[in-house]
């Protein structure tokens, strides 16, 4: 099955990645328990930590569909996505048009220690939500585009081709192999950058993976882990999820069956990277 029509099982949240500022994205998808984000992080961080060792300099990481710069606000800061949920929540922060949000957003993560070793470029085809995130200083560089139906232009293809990193939380699905070729095109063969993914139980990444290959790099699922991604929204799009799994041959006990989508994380990296040391020896995800 295509990326595209399993996602179509998938409640639709297009107006909340479209609106000015992250609240409605918080209340809807805090309301799922939306928590993907949160239990990546620290794991995203191992990986970036480990090629900031390896390359002895400040790496840039690319967040596809980042949406208001999340993944850079929870690695950056180690905040939770109920505290987010509930920041964004506060009657002083609800009275606030986008621009005052803005305002306060920008002081408050820069409140944080800087990480002058790692820059975010978010990637998303919404233009509001790279906007804010770019506003608040989440992300370094904004590149609003979509690359399943556009190519990269001269702009994006030079900031695209200063990533180390390449990183995703809820994104795979909406984008498929033709997002992951088109960013991977603009590198010279063997400089391609690391790809980690966090990718629901529902989607095939075999695409995604084929591609990675044809750009020299090795993709390994972590064995033995599945991560918690939010509940299914109503009775409806559990049971679809469910019949979806069972003709995938997954089994949904213990994991999706209990009312919560899972997804498994997938790293490419070079083969020579690989052979030193496997995926499951250089991340190992909170318990
Ligand atoms: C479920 S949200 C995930 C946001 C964030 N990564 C997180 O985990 O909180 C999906 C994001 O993908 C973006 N998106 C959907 N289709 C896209 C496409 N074809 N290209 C780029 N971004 C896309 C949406 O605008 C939205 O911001």
């Amino acid at each position: 099955m295509r990326l595209s029509s399993a996602n179509a099982i998938k409640a639709d949240f297009h107006d909340i990645y479209r609106a000015s500022d992250p609240r409605r994205y918080f209340s809807v998808m805090g309301g799922l328990d939306y928590v993907i984000p949160e239990i990546a992080g620290p794991i995203l961080l191992q990986l970036a930590d480990r090629l900031i060792q390896s390359t002895g300099r400040p790496i840039t990481i690319l967040d596809i569909g980042c949406s208001y710069g999340i993944l850079s606000a929870v690695m950056r800061s180690g905040l939770s996505m109920d505290e987010l949920r509930c920041r964004y929540a506060k009657p002083a922060l609800q009275v606030q048009n986008s621009d005052g949000l803005a305002w306060y957003d920008s002081h408050y993560y820069a409140s944080w220690p800087p990480r002058g070793d790692m820059r975010f470029i978010g990637l998303d085809r919404s233009p509001e939500a790279i906007a804010y995130a770019q506003r608040v200083g989440l992300i370094e560089e904004g590149l609003v585009v979509d690359l399943e139906t556009n190519s990269p232009r001269e702009r994006a293809r030079s900031v695209l081709r200063t990533v180390d990193l390449i990183v995703s939380t809820g994104a795979v699905g909406y984008v498929s192999e033709k997002t992951f070729a088109k960013i991977l095109q603009v590198f010279p063969p063997g400089q391609a950058p690391w790809i980690a993914s966090f990718v629901l139980r529902l989607f095939d990444y075999t695409g995604i993976a084929e591609t990675a290959r044809h750009h020299g790099l090795a993709t390994e699922r972590l064995e033995g882990v599945t991560f918690m991604q939010r509940r299914f929204r109503d009775e409806t799009e559990a049971n679809e999820a469910l019949r979806l799994l069972e003709s995938r041959g997954l089994d949904p006990a213990g994991k999706e069956a209990e009312g919560r989508y899972h997804a498994e994380l997938f790293v490419s990296r070079p083969a020579a990277d690989v052979n030193r040391a496997n995926l499951s020896g250089i991340v190992s995800p909170p318990s």
